[in-house]
């Protein structure tokens, strides 16, 4: 059994592929928590819908970042989290969070990492005319979207495409691509 904790901002659509995701339960994976830093984000009815308890907490109710994370960490520990999926989790992790999940934190970026970093990483690619652009898993370090690579799936721009059938495409490829990198990273668990 893995306990993981999803860190989400928003829709929640990787989330809840995740969520539902019936190879990952019979891998042992349960999602513990959903920490959430925007009361308002549609992800968090996606969690209750489906009986996972929510941890909303906003940065500007403490007066720093380490102050912030600092309680997160104990709410984690509160359900012995092993793991830290990031889904949309629209801020950067600092080393109060890194330094309790080292190697333990991996994100979905919406790019092909190292290009097109930050939080706009499809309209960027769109925008510089790129003819591929993709989807990365890769795990946190203290940068941005700079942590060691797991995997990636690389996905042409069509000369005609509009930036919302971009979009589109590339939020199909994620939701395929994170619940099969998670489940492959348990099965070598199991085989270590
Ligand atoms: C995804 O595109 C993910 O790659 C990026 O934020 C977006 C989250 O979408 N980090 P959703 O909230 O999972 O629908």
């Amino acid at each position: 059994m893995v306990k993981v904790a999803i860190f989400a901002s928003g829709t929640g659509s990787n989330f809840e592929f995740i969520a539902d995701n019936q190879a990952l339960k019979d891998a042992g994976l349960e999602i513990e928590v959903l920490v959430c830093d925007r009361p308002k984000a549609a992800v968090i009815k996606k969690a209750q819908r489906r009986g996972i308890p929510t941890f909303i907490i906003q940065p500007k109710d403490f007066e720093n970042r380490s102050h912030y994370e600092q309680v997160i960490v104990t709410e984690l520990a509160r359900y012995q989290i092993d793991t830290i999926l990031l889904a949309g989790y629209m801020r950067v992790i600092t080393s109060t969070l890194l330094s309790e999940y080292p190697m333990e934190i991996i994100n979905i970026h919406p790019a092909l990492l190292p290009l097109f970093p930050g939080i706009h990483g499809i309209e960027d690619a769109y925008k510089a005319g790129v003819s591929v652009t993709g989807v990365t898993i890769h795990y946190i370090d203290e940068g941005v979207d700079t942590g060691p690579i797991i995997a990636q799936q690389s996905i042409p721009i069509l000369p005609d495409e509009t930036l919302e059938q971009l979009e589109s495409k590339i939020h199909d490829v994620e939701h395929q691509l994170y619940p099969k990198v998670i489940l492959n990273l348990l099965n070598n668990e199991k085989g270590d």
